[in-house]
């Protein structure tokens, strides 16, 4: 079956006013380019709006990086999804490794924001993966189908829901895992979504993310059940990133 394919950056706590020029020239790109893929750029809250004013009508879309699960209230610092798609966001990260580490985030919580995410009508981007250590004692599978199992919200689709894998070791190291171990997990990640969504799990896009980049994207995404790519730090770079897009 033919999964339209999605790659997503991630700016992660980085850009300013300044970048509304690449994001206009990735955008131009985009549509000039016969790219077969949903392309999205997450920035900094404080960028969505700017961003999504200066690509207004391109296929480019613009996403957001966390969110709070109630849709306004005394929660000093957050932000809800009503805010997100207020200000333009069509998707939101939840449950990135970093939120998961640094914040304790949990899969119930990352479940509650992804529900919250899809109830307002956005696409939810929920992120799994095993740490180093996970790794090396052979947990993978276990812990990212229970990760998956737990932070999937009953009302996901795979038009609403998408799911990302992400090894916490792969990020910012320079480091991929195997294209087998990649294979493999996505395998079963695949086979947990069939059985909690028997009808739509085949469906269901899911990403891979964990330096990724121009030279290693076309063997990446080419593997079976890769359905695109969260990308951390070469979307920050026209170059970086356009070699990613062109690697289909
Ligand atoms: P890098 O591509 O910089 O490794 O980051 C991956 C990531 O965390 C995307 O969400």
């Amino acid at each position: 079956m033919s999964i339209r394919p999605a790659i997503i950056g991630n700016w992660k706590m980085n850009g300013s006013g300044r970048d509304v020029k690449l994001v206009r020239r990735f955008a131009d790109f985009l549509d000039k380019q016969k790219i077969v893929a949903d392309v999205m750029i997450c920035p900094p809250s404080t960028l969505i709006d700017r961003l999504g004013e200066a690509i207004k009508g391109a296929k480019l879309k613009i996403g957001a990086q966390n969110c709070h699960i109630e849709p306004s209230g005394a929660f000093t610092g957050d932000v809800s999804v009503l805010m997100l798609k207020d200000a333009g966001a069509k998707a939101v990260i939840v449950g990135h490794s970093e939120r998961r580490t640094e914040y304790g985030e949990t899969d119930k919580q990352v479940c509650q924001k992804a529900q919250a995410v899809i109830g307002q009508g956005l696409q939810a981007i929920i992120c799994l993966g095993e740490t180093r250590q996970q790794f090396n004692k052979g947990q993978t599978l276990q812990v990212v189908g229970r990760q998956l199992r737990g932070s999937l919200p009953s009302t996901a689709t795979p038009q609403n829901t998408l799911i990302a894998y992400e090894p916490v070791w792969a990020i910012g190291s320079g480091r991929t895992p195997k294209p087998a171990d990649i294979i493999r997990t996505h395998a079963h990640l695949r086979k947990t979504l069939l059985k909690l969504h028997p009808k739509s799990g085949a469906k269901f896009r899911i990403l891979y993310g964990g330096s990724v980049s121009a030279a290693n994207a076309a063997d990446i995404l080419a593997l079976e059940n890769v359905n695109g790519a969260l990308v951390g730090g070469a979307s920050l770079s026209f170059k970086d990133f356009t070699a990613i897009l062109k690697s289909f």
